[in-house]
């Protein structure tokens, strides 16, 4: 009987099991509800590590941060590909990009790695302040009497703009916008990327059913978005477009020589890293700019710091000046706004952290435990459960915009649990080989957001004392969440 249902019995030497009351769905419907309640509640009654039955399949959740390590490290036992690989087919509809599937030649990890961090990081900077700059100082974001106030929602405002400056820097331009002047075609080119917007959010909203395993054919609007979305990015269309980032031309190049892909395949894979590039920056570009404007200190704070380093390389920010310019190592030298954005992400990222069983094994935990692990069975690490540990975090709901600057305002990394200190304190970015490769790119890109927004504009929210929305928990496990509701704010050009 036990079989016939699909329901697993506790081996000697596994964690505790939970199979759920309905079958196949286990505990899905409750962990969905609310993740962090149900792992908590679990955390209780197990203790370190348990497993849960999801939708069909076993998942081992490790709640010891100073386990974490035995999955993070740990390579041999343990699979990230395939749930990534699988993940992105399912979503993007492009063939495999697993090599040894047979389609591409390419290593993934490394074309992200050359193109997104180190020496590639300067120029994706220089190209986002400069496109940042054009998209905040256009008439769609000031009032033609720009010394009135203009209103709009926190989140529809960082969407527009984030989204057109991040999506201009990594595809490019039809037209440089230095070069040409003609207004109508600049306009179009704006028209364009605001459509790619709305398929783009379109789309999104039905990325956890398509996660979860729904075929995308259920969803009658939201994949026409995403095809609209890989018509634009086919390589003829792309091969247009000027001061491209290294990263997509990288990739073209890559699809073109090492690849079997068809035309809207290549196009789907650019789709998947439009999605990787906006999905959780948009979100956290909205939440650190809420908090922060709510918080007095923290505006002011930021404030202080934005000015020192600007005044510091003698630049000013005034309406038809020179354009300001922000250098890598001037945005690593700006531990309040890091802190602030940190504080944002820490109350709303949910990713989920999986790999993997290859084979059985034994996972051995901090306190000389160990426990048998099945193969393809899922182990998984919900940073939630850190980010909300009051034992870590004091006062954990609470917004403190320098929680994390130490004593002498600079970085703070010393984070104690028992009296211990934590190497894994702060994961919304994941962990180990499936670390996000954009993170630098998108901290810094969220810092230019706010420092530009500081310089130019004042700020406020239209209530100042307003609550803090709630966040649309149906998207947990997959990045940082969105509010379930947006807010009202107000800016106007400085200096009136
Ligand atoms: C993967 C978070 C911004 C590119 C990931 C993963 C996380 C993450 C958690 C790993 C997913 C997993 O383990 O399954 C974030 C957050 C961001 C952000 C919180 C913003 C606040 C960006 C940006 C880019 C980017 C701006 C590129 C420009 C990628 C790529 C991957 C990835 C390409 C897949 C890596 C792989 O599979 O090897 N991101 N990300 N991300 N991210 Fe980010």
């Amino acid at each position: 009987l036990w079989l016939l249902l699909g329901i697993r019995r506790r081996h000697p030497g596994e964690p505790p099991v939970e199979n759920g009351l309905i079958p196949y769905l286990g505990c899905a419907l409750q962990f969905g509800a609310n993740p962090l309640e149900f792992l908590r509640s679990r955390q209780k009654r197990y203790g370190r590590i348990f497993t849960c039955k999801i939708a069909g399949q076993y998942v081992h959740f490790l709640c010891d941060p100073f386990s974490y390590y035995s999955v993070i490290r740990q390579g041999r036992h343990l699979d990230w590909k395939k749930f990534h690989f699988d993940a992105s087919v399912k979503a993007f509809g492009h063939e495999s990009m697993d090599p040894s599937h047979g389609y591409t030649t390419e290593n993934l990890h490394q074309t992200f790695m050359k193109t997104l961090q180190g020496d590639a990081l300067p120029s994706l900077i220089e190209t986002m302040m400069d496109n940042l700059q054009s998209v905040l100082l256009h008439s769609d974001i000031l009032k033609a009497n720009t010394t009135e106030w203009k209103v709009d929602g926190v989140f529809a405002f960082s969407y527009k703009v984030m989204f057109e400056s991040g999506y201009l820097t990594l595809f490019g331009k039809e037209f440089s916008t230095h070069e040409d002047k003609n207004v109508a075609r600049q306009e179009a080119q704006r028209a364009l990327v605001l459509s790619a917007l709305e398929n783009f959010k379109e789309f999104d909203k039905i990325f956890p059913a398509l996660v979860a395993g729904l075929p995308i054919h259920v969803f009658k609007s939201g994949y026409s978005a995403r095809e609209n979305l890989a018509r634009t990015l086919l390589h003829e269309n792309l091969s247009r477009r000027k001061d491209m980032s290294d990263l997509i031309s990288l990739r073209m190049l890559l699809n073109d020589t090492l690849s079997t892909f068809t035309d809207i395949s290549k196009a789907r894979t650019h789709v998947a890293l439009l999605w990787a590039s906006q999905a959780n920056t948009l979100p956290a570009a909205f939440w650190s700019l809420f908090y922060m404007i709510r918080s007095p200190e923290a505006k002011r704070a930021a404030l202080e710091e934005v000015t020192r380093v600007l005044e510091s390389s003698g630049q000013r920010a005034y309406m038809g000046g020179q354009r300001l310019m922000l250098t890598r190592e001037q945005l690593d030298n700006m531990p309040v706004l890091d802190s602030i954005i940190k504080e944002a992400m820490r109350l709303s990222s949910a990713s989920l952290n999986v790999r993997v069983a290859k084979e059985d094994f034994l996972l051995h935990l901090d306190n000389k435990e160990s426990y048998r692990i099945r193969k393809d069975d899922v182990i998984a690490l919900y940073p939630p459960m850190l980010h909300f540990d009051p034992e870590i975090y004091e006062d954990p709901l609470m917004y403190k915009y320098d929680r994390f600057l130490d004593e002498n305002g600079q970085e703070k990394t010393c984070f104690y649990r028992e009296g211990r200190k934590l190497h894994y304190y702060y994961l919304p970015f994941g962990s180990g080989v499936t670390k996000c490769p954009g993170r630098f790119f998108a901290v810094h890109e969220i810092k230019q957001f706010l420092a530009l927004l500081l310089s130019y504009f004042d700020m406020e929210l239209l209530e100042p004392n307003v609550t803090v929305p709630p966040l649309d928990q149906s998207r947990a496990g997959l990045g940082i969440l969105q509010p379930t509701y947006d807010v009202d704010f107000r800016y106007r050009l400085k200096g009136h």
